[in-house]
């Protein structure tokens, strides 16, 4: 995914898009450029890499003077990162100017067709196509040109457009790719997301599906794809822009490792009365939730780890039939959606294209659709049935850590009230864990003071080849997410196996020294892990263990311990999770990795 800005008003646009794009850059960071009305022509720049270099290269703006603009930050998709691919794209008479965020499914199709009529390209994205089309069909009315544009585009897009030969006005539309609009004192502001323009204003209008936004310094309108007016309302953003700031932490990763207390408490909180859970956003009475025969969890990436640990929850709890899919998948293999079916997409940004698409193919099976999401009025909040927030409030860093933390909290939740609708626990069980996950935040606490004695650890391995990360049933689904932790801002090659799977093929890749990282928290298959971990210890593996206080059993096999507070044993995910995120850091701070912004990788990925 990209992140688009834009800004009309009194003040210089220049700097306002620099700082705009500063709090886009996590959604993709391969190039950057910016377009300027000056007061006669479209005045650019554009460069490949991070976003300081356009600094350097605007001398932080002054080179672009103008108080209408529109600004782009790259996750390259058709075109390699280069200076020539970053946005903004321009007609030929460069008197139209785009910025992108999405992917134009029929691009070749209609780069054809523009072709055929003379039309030169200058660069191999998808997106000059939009501004070529744009071109095409301009006659002196920007709002037909993006009309008919609309009409003839398929795929994905949140566009800013500039017309030259209207200085006084900014357009935006969006289909499926996320667009706010905001109005300051001093203008007005398009963005794909809150942070870039928080600082500004906090009412916020969320941009639905083939709407058109027209802004002025003063004004800002709404249209249909037919052009008729709209009436919105803003929605107010509670959150600071603080929160979308480092806060003196080094990374936004561990300031996010370190927000995931408070992040489990703010999710907790509205969902537990006295000891009775009400989850009122789910929307369903104990007869609902009782007709559902089967439960689908779709989700990619940790989202769908999270998927792997709530299976075994609402199995073990709630004795209901749970199939967990990554939605790349769910979506194209056909699943049984029948009566008595219910899926929950979960994801982070809410604007994931896979889960999306997921989302939509369960609706039009006519199964009900809850979705578990973080960012508030993203797309796949707005088009679940309903919507239950993880309030870790805003997540920078491309690797999660508190929205993974609040998404099991969810699911905890989720599965206790299914089971209690479902009569399988007790009055006294519910009441038992309930206590159990008001100590979470505290014993999520004591395990982040372990801090240096991870990073001490972790040193040892920032030159490491392999790494694995085993483990049986939820101790399985917890090594998926440290593998996950550790391959993506590390580089580090890493595989989560389940324990008992490792000897049946991967176990030759275990070398002298390679490390395995066993997780042991399921007090019933304790013995059946130690016993993997010596049929790697006896070929040369050096063996880390995360495992309950008191189970000092596992010394025999273990070389390095990490020993996590007693809870429930359905909730040790949210506890072993800790030590292997503060072990992914320090690796890769070791390896000196960009750790908010590793390579190939954004926040959302919004295309598929
Ligand atoms: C997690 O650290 C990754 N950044 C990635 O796997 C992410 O979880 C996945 O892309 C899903 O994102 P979502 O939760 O926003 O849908």
């Amino acid at each position: 995914m990209c992140g688009i800005v834009g800004y009309i008003g009194t003040e210089q646009a220049a700097p306002i898009l620099l700082d705009g794009l500063d709090k886009l850059e996590y959604r993709g960071y391969d190039s950057a450029g910016m377009a300027v009305y000056d007061g006669e022509k479209l005045q650019y720049a554009k460069a490949r890499g991070r976003l300081k270099i356009l600094r350097e290269l605007t001398h932080d703006g002054a080179k672009l003077p103008g108080v209408c603009g529109i600004g782009h930050t790259r996750w390259a998709t058709h075109g390699v990162p280069s200076d020539k691919n970053a946005h903004p794209h321009f007609n030929e008479a460069e008197s139209i100017a785009v910025v992108h965020n999405g992917i134009i499914e029929n691009y070749l199709k209609l780069k054809k067709m523009l072709a055929g009529k003379g039309y030169k390209f200058a660069s191999e994205t998808d997106t000059e196509v939009i501004a070529h089309l744009l071109d095409y069909y301009y006659k002196g009315d920007p709002m037909e040109a993006i009309t008919k544009m609309m009409h003839r585009v398929e795929g994905s897009y949140a566009l800013g457009i500039l017309f030259r030969d209207h200085p006084g006005e900014l357009y935006a539309v969006r289909k499926d790719s996320p667009l706010i609009a905001g109005r300051s004192a001093h203008g007005c502001l398009i963005a794909s997301d809150v942070p870039a323009i928080l600082k500004y204003t906090r009412d916020v209008y969320f941009i639905q599906n083939e709407e058109i936004v027209r802004m002025t310094d003063q004004e800002l309108a709404f249209f249909t794809i037919d052009q008729d007016p709209i009436e919105k309302q803003a929605t107010t953003i509670e959150w600071d822009v603080s929160a979308a700031e480092k806060a003196g932490y080094e990374h936004f990763m561990l300031k996010e490792i370190y927000e995931q207390p408070r992040a489990v408490l703010d999710t907790l909180n509205p969902r537990i009365r006295e000891d009775r859970i009400e989850i009122e956003e789910l929307g369903m009475t104990d007869e609902e939730i009782r007709a559902v025969k089967r439960l689908y969890i779709v989700a990619c990436g940790s989202a769908y780890h999270t998927g792997v640990t709530a299976k075994y929850v609402f199995e073990g709890l709630a004795r209901i039939p749970v199939e967990v899919d990554l939605a790349s998948e769910f979506r194209y293999r056909n699943p049984i959606l029948d009566e008595g079916t219910m899926v929950i997409v979960v994801s982070q940004s809410g604007e994931t294209a896979d889960t999306l698409a997921a989302l939509r193919m369960a609706k039009e099976a006519g199964v009900r659709v809850l979705g578990i999401v973080n960012v508030v009025g993203s797309s796949i909040a707005r088009e679940a049935d309903n919507v239950m927030y993880t309030w870790a409030g805003p997540e920078i860093a491309v690797a999660t850590t508190k929205a993974y933390s609040t998404q099991l909290i969810a699911e905890y939740l989720l599965a206790m009230r299914f089971a209690k609708a479902r009569g399988t626990v007790t009055e006294e069980e519910l009441a038992g864990m309930l206590l159990d996950l008001r100590r979470l935040p505290q014993q999520i606490e004591l395990l982040l003071d372990h801090k240096e004695k991870l990073q001490r650890f972790a040193n040892r391995y920032v030159a490491a080849k392999d790494v694995f990360f085993i483990g049986r049933g939820l101790d399985y689904a917890i090594s998926l997410e440290g593998s996950l932790k550790l391959k993506e801002i590390s580089y580090i090659h890493s595989e989560a196996y389940a324990a008992g799977e490792l000897k049946h093929g991967t176990i030759s890749l275990i070398e002298d020294g390679t490390l395995v990282a066993a997780v042991l928290t399921q007090e019933d298959l304790y013995k059946k892990t130690i016993s993997n971990m010596v049929e790697v210890k006896t070929r040369g593996a050096f063996l880390l263990a995360v495992t309950n206080e008191g189970n000092t059993a596992v010394e025999k096999a273990a070389d390095y311990v990490i020993y996590i507070p007693q809870t429930n044993k359905y909730f040790t995910n949210s506890l072993a999770v800790i030590p292997l995120q503060l072990f992914g850091y320090y690796v890769a701070l070791g390896k000196g990795c960009d750790v908010d912004k590793p390579r190939n990788l954004a926040k959302s990925v919004t295309v598929e």
